[in-house]
């Protein structure tokens, strides 16, 4: 079962380093360039989430929360924005996107940006820079074998990406990752919890962006 992790109220008030806003200032004008683009097929499935938001949430629980691992795992990461403020918080990330277009778009970011978070000392100062591999960003399906059978919904826009099986390629499977991060469309973020809570490891925990001011987390744990 899935275990809420209650979020502080002043998680809002936390403070972002300059090089985070630098960074997704520039995401959210590539992202308002790739919106605006007439000339190309639009990919409804990408919205924006709060950047500054998740980043105070995950700097939050990499404070305060008891991690099983240092695996973190963005499903649909479009450009990566969020890969990349897990990475300079001293995860080892990876990225699952199904739309080869945002997949290149979030491999640019991870060229023009990870360097930069990595070598701020504003941004990595809370951790000790142990630093690893750049991100990994991996074209394919973020849900596990099996698991669009727990949607009750059929038209549920995480389901039916015609793509491998993200976690073959990577040669993990989901309960690998000690933090996974969403962003559900509205109306499918149970699908998502019903899923992490399936195939993550016990103790795993679930970030989720679900709208404005709304962001949830959640921690796997074995039924009473
Ligand atoms: C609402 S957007 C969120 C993008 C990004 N995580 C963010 O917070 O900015 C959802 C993303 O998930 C991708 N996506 C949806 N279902 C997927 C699936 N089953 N496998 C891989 N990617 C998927 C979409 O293409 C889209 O880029």
């Amino acid at each position: 079962m899935l275990q809420p992790i209650s979020l502080p109220r002043n998680l809002d008030a936390r403070p972002i380093p300059t090089t985070i806003h630098a960074m997704v200032h520039d995401l959210r004008c590539r992202i308002e360039a790739f919106q605006d683009r007439w000339d190309v097929p639009q990919i409804e499935q990408f919205v924006a989430a709060d950047y500054e938001l998740v980043y105070q949430t995950l700097d939050w629980l990499r404070e305060s929360q008891m991690m099983i691992g240092n695996r973190f795992l963005e499903w649909g990461c479009g450009f990566a924005a969020v890969t990349l403020i897990a990475d300079s918080l001293g995860w080892d990330c990876i990225g699952i996107e199904s739309e080869s277009t945002l997949l290149t778009h979030g491999h640019q970011t991870v060229a023009d940006w990870c360097q930069t978070l990595r070598s701020n000392d504003d941004v990595t100062s809370n951790h000790t820079a142990t630093l690893s591999a750049v991100p990994e960003l991996v074209r394919g399906n973020f849900l596990p074998t099996g698991s669009e059978s727990l949607a009750d919904d059929p038209t549920l826009p995480s389901l039916g990406h015609d793509t491998e099986n993200a976690y073959r390629k990577l040669g993990l499977e989901l309960d690998d990752f000690a933090v996974v991060y969403s962003y559900p469309w509205p109306g499918e973020d149970e699908f998502h919890e019903l899923v992490f809570d399936r195939h993550a490891a016990r103790g795993a925990i679930l970030v989720q962006f679900c709208g404005p001011n709304d962001v949830r987390a959640w921690r796997a744990v074995s039924n009473p």
